[in-house]
């Protein structure tokens, strides 16, 4: 400290700005500029912030000067003719160091919005420590396009909002830790370059120069490891870690995230959820005084994708999916018929109460948005008197139905006078995405939602889904997923009835985190890698060290790990997890502050071995 300390003397006294008065220890400043209040009136402060704001106001100079705890007017005077001088010269975003006396401000100037309101600062010394070029933007502008921000985001994160956001994920990530702690759960580090970690993405990879032709890649979690630490006997494991996963990215995903990454050995799925609930509990009422249910509700995987078309639900949104498949079956409209009797068919309604009097443009606007999940339209029945059947019904498809089918549909959707009713018809997947997309906008657009915070548990999760692309079964979670009992018994028979032990964690429609019993005996687990088509030779050379592992005592264990970024971006209000990110990459993956990724230089290439291929522009469609 002293050493800056001198530095910035010297470099100021270069530049003829006066060097300090006095020193005040080792620190430049008493408070912080937030911490002003009336009881310091009459008392000499020492502040250091940026300028905020100067204003001249007839022969007196204001600048709101701004730490990171707040802002301070200080008030300079001609009187002080010396100080003034500087003042006149100084400009947006200058750092200073300034001296004075708080005073109460005059009756009438005072701001009650402002915690530092109600008092003033006459200036006796100004140091500009450092003079700032105009800004890229200014710090209350509200609409600059983020890859300005991210560009110069050392000033974005200045603001108070980036300032509140960042602390609040420090006090998340420490309220987290203690809780891990008293727990007694052990920090333990686990290695960034490492072996592929098959957690559905694609990898980054890190070439070795001591061995050319061979890569690392960065762990997508670190999976794999902590499994190894409860063979080990570590027994409970955390890390707050971070991951790296090249997939397409959203606004709560990244290239780069965190996860706060827990394993156990010897507890059940209800212990790891009791103790992983507990925790966010904890953490909500540490850092936001906000009381979560106890416990949290469960829903299975099955009764989420029938009542909500997703397997995150928002439980805030009180509409739901009815399933009609058996009551359409016969219909002559074949929109409707034809996957109702396709057994990966569905035919879903859903009911939005008074929606009778959306316009038709609104509705249209709704196909269009269906269609992005792949739906061909979005039929329709305005409800204006059910018990006058067919007649009451509006609709272009009502004609293609029979009476009976309109009656036991409006009787099973629970459908009333002015009430509107949409109807999904596809493959099941399609559907779901479709009226579950539109269930959530629905919610959105017309401020349906109820209860601020609706945790649930999403459990008993099929172990695997068929791959069309792939032609191939793939694991819903990943590999190391125990299946339940049924499942370890038709494991093979029959992969796509079996259930595994995983359970996801999610809190507003968005999934905050995840995990499952693991598998900890070899037979099984290679067992497991067979319905996912890695045969015996491949298992060994991928995972040689994990099956290896299982055979010399391994526990039964299990864990979990939640994605800190989108519970900092719910906790915070943003949304998108680059509000929470110091230095996130944008939606392309990319860094525009330091312009990374970058090409590599001639001499690195050849120190690693790698030539560069010509690039293929790919033909577009
Ligand atoms: P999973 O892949 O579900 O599980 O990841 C756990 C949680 O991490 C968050 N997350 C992400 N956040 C931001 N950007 C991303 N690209 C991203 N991907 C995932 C989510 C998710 O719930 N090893 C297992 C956990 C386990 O079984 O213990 C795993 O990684 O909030
Ligand atoms: P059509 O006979 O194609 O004019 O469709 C009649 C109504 O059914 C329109 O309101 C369409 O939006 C709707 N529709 C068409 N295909 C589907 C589908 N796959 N799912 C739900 N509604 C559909």
């Amino acid at each position: 400290m002293l050493r800056t300390w001198r530095r910035l003397r010297r470099r100021n006294a270069t530049r003829n700005i006066p060097a300090f008065p006095f020193l005040l220890g080792f620190q430049m400043r008493t408070h912080y500029c937030g911490q002003l209040s009336e009881a310091l009136v009459g008392k000499t402060v020492a502040l250091c912030g940026w300028v905020n704001r100067r204003r001249d106001h007839g022969g007196v100079i204001f600048i709101d000067l701004r730490d990171r705890e707040g802002l301070a007017q200080v008030v300079f005077d001609p009187d002080e003719p010396e100080s003034f001088a500087i003042a006149e010269q100084v400009r947006s975003e200058y750092v200073l160091q300034v001296e004075g006396v708080v005073r109460l401000r005059p009756e009438g100037t005072r701001n009650d919005d402002l915690p530092t309101g109600q008092v003033e600062v006459a200036i006796t010394s100004i140091t500009v420590l450092n003079a700032a070029e105009t800004p890229p933007f200014q710090l209350d502008d509200t609409d600059v396009h983020e890859d300005n921000r991210l560009r110069h985001r050392y000033i974005d994160l200045r603001r108070p909002v980036m300032q509140q956001r960042l602390r609040l994920r420090a006090q998340i990530t420490r309220s987290i830790r203690t809780y891990m702690d008293s727990e007694g759960f052990i920090d333990i580090e686990t290695p960034m370059l490492t072996r592929a970690t098959p957690e559905g993405a694609r990898d980054y990879m890190v070439p070795s120069r001591t061995y050319p032709g061979s890569f690392f890649a960065l762990p997508q979690s670190p999976q794999i490891f902590k499994q190894l630490l409860m063979v080990s006997g570590f027994d409970r494991y955390y890390q707050i870690v971070r991951c790296f996963r090249d997939e397409d990215l959203r606004a709560d995903r990244q290239p780069e995230f965190t996860q706060i990454d827990v394993e156990t050995s010897f507890l059940d799925e209800n212990g790891i959820m009791g103790l992983m609930e507990t925790m966010i509990r904890q953490v909500f009422r540490e850092v936001l005084d906000v009381a979560l249910p106890d416990p949290f509700p469960r829903i299975s995987y099955h009764e989420a994708m029938e009542r909500y078309g997703s397997d995150r639900p928002d439980m805030r949104i009180a509409l739901e999916l009815t399933e009609v498949s058996d009551l359409v079956e016969d219909a002559e409209f074949k929109v409707f018929s034809a996957p109702a009797k396709d057994p990966k068919g569905r035919v879903a309604a859903l009911r939005l109460p008074g929606g009778a009097s959306l316009p038709r443009r609104v509705i249209d606007e709704y196909t269009r948005f269906v269609g992005i999940y792949g739906a061909r339209g979005l039929a329709y029945i305005k409800v204006n008197d059910v018990a006058a059947g067919r007649e009451g019904l509006q609709s272009p498809i009502v004609k293609f139905l029979s009476d009976e089918a309109l009656e036991k549909i409006m009787a099973r959707t629970g459908a009333a006078d002015g009430d509107l009713v949409f109807f999904g018809a596809d493959k099941a997947r399609i559907v779901n995405d479709a009226l579950g997309a539109l269930r959530v906008r629905l919610g959105e657009d017309l401020e349906l939602m109820e209860g601020e915070w609706q945790p649930i548990w999403v459990v008993d999760f099929p172990m695997f889904e068929w791959d069309e692309k792939e032609n191939r079964w793939s694991a819903l979670h990943h590999p190391f997923t125990a299946p339940d009992a049924d499942g370890a018994e038709m494991l093979e028979a029959d992969p796509g009835a079996c259930l595994s032990r995983a359970y996801d964690m999610v809190l507003n429609g968005s999934e905050i985190g995840g995990g499952s019993i693991r598998i900890h005996r070899q037979e099984l687990q290679k067992a497991v890698f067979r319905v996912l088509g890695i045969g015996d030779e491949e298992a060994r050379h991928k995972f040689g060290f994990l099956l290896d592992a299982l055979q010399y005592g391994c526990p039964p264990h299990g864990g979990l790990a939640f994605g800190l970024d989108r519970l900092a971006m719910l906790m915070s209000g943003a949304n998108s997890i680059r509000e929470v990110i110091a230095f996130p990459k944008t939606q392309t993956a990319s860094c525009p502050l330091t312009e990374a990724p970058a090409p590599a230089e001639a001499d690195q290439l050849v120190q690693l071995g790698l030539r560069l291929r010509p690039r293929v522009e790919k033909k577009s469609d």
